[in-house]
């Protein structure tokens, strides 16, 4: 096997948990050396639902970034969509360019989400003015209704609480985060206004690399990866050139303590390799013609950003011979896994110009 280059327009991840405090110390330079723009998820406790708090966060990454950052790293941040939330200091934020959009969170899907509805359409002001104003809706597309089987969740939501509101305010702008199965992918093919970002682990596992062998609570995460027809799928939309999906990492550290517990804390670190496993799976697909559009262009077309004009080179070794880093740990002494070293195996990447 020989050497393989693949140059791209500098990538974006259009969801990262980035978390605070050591943990922001230690995760923030992966995403901010790796990616132009990051949308920073504000499920911190308490969750950042105001334009003073974003602003104030967004400072803290950036003293977090490092001295190796992308000189055009730029943190988008994000509001947590709940009763909180003032309408008017949220368009005042978007105004200031301090605000990018909002997150819904349905209560108890995840991590830090009990502060999060029960009803989507229960906003229907606030995601009137959004819409008016042009502000992304950004979704955690997972049903809490205890009847609804696990995997079938992300489909349940779609049809009754975010199908509602695509049509019935279709000048919004909507993104499904972390597609996990063909009820997710479906809706964003059905509607212009909706894209979806996609993971590097939805993307390359299946839940019987989850559970089949041993249970990984390394791959637990929300929603669960899903069986390996939906995977199938999912990896064959991002492959596709659909500029509909676009790359979103879903990197979610947590201490080791709380990943390796009777009761498994939900989100995956993938930040420091995250352009490896995607930059594998499409050769795999023989797709790597098309990784710069999901990875560099989808997004940016679909928020309505410039592209990048700089550019990243990706290599793919001819042997497999590194070692890469399987976990981390933080000024505090938290060990912190990391997901896909395999696929670092194989692959490096610099960034080749800046602009
Ligand atoms: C995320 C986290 O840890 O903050 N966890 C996850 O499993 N994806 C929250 C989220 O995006 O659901
Ligand atoms: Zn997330």
């Amino acid at each position: 096997m020989n050497e393989i280059t693949v140059d791209i327009a500098a990538p974006d991840d259009w969801h990262v948990h980035l978390r605070d405090d050591e943990m922001l110390d230690a995760v923030a330079p992966f995403t901010a050396t790796t990616f132009r723009h990051a949308v920073i998820m504000p499920n911190l406790v308490p969750p950042v639902t105001s334009t003073a708090a974003a602003a104030a966060y967004r400072d803290r990454i950036l003293a977090a970034a490092g001295p190796d950052a992308r000189p055009d790293f730029t943190p988008m941040m994000v509001l947590y969509l709940n009763d909180q939330l003032d309408v008017a200091d949220m368009l005042a934020g978007v105004a200031d360019g301090v605000v990018f959009g909002a997150k819904y969170y349905p209560a108890g899907a995840t991590t830090n989400s009990a502060a999060g509805g029960s009803s989507l359409l229960g906003h229907r002001a606030t995601l009137e003015a959004m819409a008016a104003a042009g502000v992304p809706l950004l979704v955690h597309a997972e049903s809490t209704d205890p009847a609804i089987d696990l995997f079938d969740r992300e489909a349940h939501f779609i049809e009754h609480q975010l199908l509602p509101v695509v049509e019935q305010i279709p000048e919004l702008r909507v993104t499904v985060e972390h597609i996990s199965t063909r009820a997710g992918l479906d809706i964003v093919r059905d509607h212009r206004q909706v894209g979806g970002s996609i993971t590097p682990h939805h993307l390359t596992c299946d839940r019987t690399d989850l559970l089949a062998n041993g249970m990984r609570p390394h791959l637990y995460c929300k929603p669960v990866i899903n069986s390996a027809d939906e995977r199938r799928a999912i990896a064959a939309a991002a492959t596709s050139g659909d500029p509909s999906f676009f790359y979103g990492t879903d990197s979610a550290p947590h201490p080791l303590s709380a990943k390796e517990a009777a009761k498994v804390a939900a989100g995956i670190f993938n930040a420091p390799y995250a352009l490896e496993v995607v930059a594998e799976l499409f050769h795999e697909l023989d797709a790597l013609d098309r990784l710069e559009g999901f990875v560099s262009h989808h997004g940016a077309d679909h928020y309505g950003v410039e592209r990048s004009s700089a550019t990243v080179r990706l290599t793919r070794r001819a042997d497999d011979a590194v070692e890469p880093a399987e976990s981390l740990v933080t000024a505090d002494g938290t060990e912190v896994r990391i997901f896909g070293a395999d696929a670092a195996r194989r692959w490096t990447w610099e960034p080749l110009g800046m602009s």
